[in-house]
């Protein structure tokens, strides 16, 4: 092969140049993982919705519909809204990138919390703005709204990522109400849990919801998300979308799973669940349990670090998620899974506790 030319530095943005690329969770190539690393449903869809799927295929050679209207209908009929307060993306990730590129020019001001889903800052370092953290408390709780009325654009989750709570509902609208520019509330978890924000939307004109079918829909490989504010709001966003941001196949199975919602529900009843026994098991293996509102919970073993923790636990076979970020170094992330995956986690952790210390 010829030698390839190292490319000059001053071909690409600084602010590229700078930045980390963002850090998924591993995507084993094998299947013998008990996987609990990225907040991913472990149970499978209905299997009604891949009944037209074989009509998608037969159709791959044509493009997909460029404003995803079945995909869209489908979205407003769940949520009781107009299909012109919807906009698809490529996952809800897509959403985040086309709020960030319609309301702020780069230099203006993107505030987030200081622990939250790392995709925010990626996509802020990587579009040139400026960066504002607001802090969480110890609990990694709000203490009260977050203030920053130079920011064009104020990315909150809500259950928060990764801890799993919900902010607290009050300081939230009180952030809507003083915020300046558009506050977008990440609503990636929300089936996992019993509060919802549509209310906002009537109450405040700068509020953008967006929602995902990867987590409680069973659909992360397809990625299919949304973002959801007033027709004025969705129709900027529009233009800044990718032309065919939703491939057929996406806009297909993610149309069939919503029509399906009442067949999803009982799933997202199980994991619930499943997270409430995860979490009491956790605590008696003397464990730091944050309360979680998501499919996930976020946990501090007091008796190894959480590092070594997640490195045990792959070398048996089992992945859980673990962040190198500062304010959670001795956390663990661990996805909900089945029951009988949870159950394996447990016997694992206790065997690994044993090993530690065999008279506990
Ligand atoms: C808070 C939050 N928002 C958005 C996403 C991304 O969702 P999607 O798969 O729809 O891009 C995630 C994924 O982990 C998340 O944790």
């Amino acid at each position: 092969m010829s030698l390839i030319r190292l490319p000059s530095p001053e071909l690409i943005r600084d602010c590229v140049r700078q930045a980390s690329s963002y850090v998924p969770g591993e995507q084993p190539q094998t299947t013998d993982f008990i996987k609990l690393n990225t907040n991913e449903n472990p149970y499978a869809p209905p299997a009604q919705i891949f009944e037209h799927l074989s009509e998608d295929l037969a159709k791959v050679r044509l493009y997909p519909d460029p404003v995803a209207t079945q995909l869209r209908k489908a979205a407003a009929q769940v949520w009781d809204l107009s299909v012109d307060q919807i906009l698809a993306g490529n996952g809800s990730d897509d959403i985040l990138n086309i709020a960030l590129r319609t309301f702020v020019n780069p230099g203006e001001v993107v505030a987030f919390l200081d622990l939250t889903y790392s995709l925010y800052e990626t996509i802020a370092t990587v579009h040139g703005v400026v960066i504002k953290k607001i802090p969480l408390n110890e609990k990694f709780e709000l203490t009260g709204p977050v203030i920053c009325p130079e920011a064009k654009l104020i990315f909150l989750a809500s259950p928060n990522a990764p801890v799993g709570k919900h902010l607290n509902r009050e300081f939230l609208a009180q952030t809507c109400a003083q915020a300046k520019g558009i506050v977008l509330i990440d609503e990636a978890y929300i089936d996992f849990s019993d509060e919802d924000h549509w209310d906002f939307l009537t109450q405040f004109d700068n509020v953008i919801i967006s929602r995902t079918l990867s987590k409680s829909y069973s659909l992360a490989g397809m990625r299919v998300g949304f973002g959801i504010s007033s027709p004025a709001l969705i129709q900027e966003m529009d233009k800044v979308r990718d032309s065919y941001n939703l491939d057929r196949l996406a806009q297909s199975l993610g149309t069939a799973a919503l029509t399906a919602t009442e067949d999803f529900k009982p799933i997202w009843q199980q994991v619930r669940q499943t997270r409430d026994r995860l979490t009491t098991e956790l605590r008696k293996l003397d464990f730091e349990v944050c309360e979680s509102d998501s499919n996930f919970v976020l946990a501090s073993p007091q008796w190894i670090g959480a590092s070594e923790l997640y490195q045990q636990l792959k070398a048996r076979k089992i992945l859980v998620r673990y962040f190198s970020h500062p304010r959670i170094t001795n956390y663990v992330r661990i996805s909900i899974g089945t029951d009988a995956e949870i159950d394996q986690l447990l016997v694992v952790i206790k065997a690994i506790k044993t090993e530690l210390s065999p008279t506990n």
